[in-house]
């Protein structure tokens, strides 16, 4: 069985007094969902507050993007080495609004994934289909694509520690979720994909569902057999409605 991870996505949300409030009702509701893993990806700023705010608690830190270079004259990056310095256990590579509005091409998210590999972060990699290649018939080419990349460059062991995000452009902050049918049927895609490589990586590998992911809709999302829990971004703000998709995730 593998477990369901709950990861929230603020994107470029919060400041010090709402990160604070945020965190510390989280930390609480959290306390009693023992058997669903929790993170929170912040803004880059924001992170060595939001890992104090967690201290020892069991919801883990997450960064929204990171350099594919360790160090050097790369001005206004951020490295996979700092960010574990920081605290953080996850990082999110290839999110759709990196990929559309800042020019990221599938390989320089292929090299992100494989920096922050290097330094034992554990990439949650994005992929996901615009509306206008759904509605092309190109859902399955297209996120066949964004993997093979991370495939051809780390080779397929390299996802045993990592996670999958599938995150439908169309459904990212538009209230439009994909069905459960929908989702899992992708989801099934991409394992199958992995399983054609390695079997056993495909097993274990979480691969998570995001886009308008509610309290209201995620138990019904993470009830089918390929998502093992969500991405959340617009609902993660709002600590009583990312609790209850903990929650959902707690009862699977
Ligand atoms: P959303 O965003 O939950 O607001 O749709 C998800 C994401 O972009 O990770």
């Amino acid at each position: 069985m593998r477990r369901i991870l709950v990861a929230g996505n603020w994107k470029l949300n919060g400041n010090k007094a709402s990160i604070q409030q945020l965190v510390n009702s989280i930390v609480t509701g959290a306390n009693e969902l023992t058997k669903v893993s929790i993170a929170v990806c912040a803004p880059y700023v924001y992170l060595p507050l939001t890992a104090e705010l967690l201290g020892s608690s069991a919801v883990a830190l997450g960064a929204q993007d990171v350099s594919e270079q360790d160090s050097g004259a790369f001005t206004g990056e951020v490295s996979a080495p700092m960010l574990l310095e920081i605290g953080c256990k996850y990082v999110i590579v290839g999110h759709s609004e990196r990929r559309a509005l800042f020019g990221e091409k599938d390989g320089d998210t292929a090299r992100k994934f494989a920096a922050a590999r290097k330094q034992g972060l554990i990439p949650i990699l994005c992929l996901g289909e615009s509306l206008a290649e759904r509605e092309a018939g190109q859902t399955e080419t297209v996120v066949a694509r964004q993997l093979d990349a991370v495939l051809e460059l780390e080779g397929v062991q390299a996802l045993s520690d990592a996670v999958i995000a599938y995150e439908p452009v169309w459904a990212i902050g538009t209230g439009k979720t994909a069905t459960p049918e929908q989702a899992q049927a992708v989801h099934a895609f991409i394992r199958e994909r992995i399983a054609a490589q390695d079997e056993a990586v495909a097993k274990k590998i979480q691969i998570l569902y995001g886009g308008s992911v509610k309290g209201s809709n995620a138990a019904e999302l993470f009830a089918m057999q390929d998502i093992d829990g969500g991405l959340i971004g617009g609902a993660s703000l709002d600590a009583q409605d990312f609790l209850k998709i903990c929650q959902a995730g707690q009862n699977q």
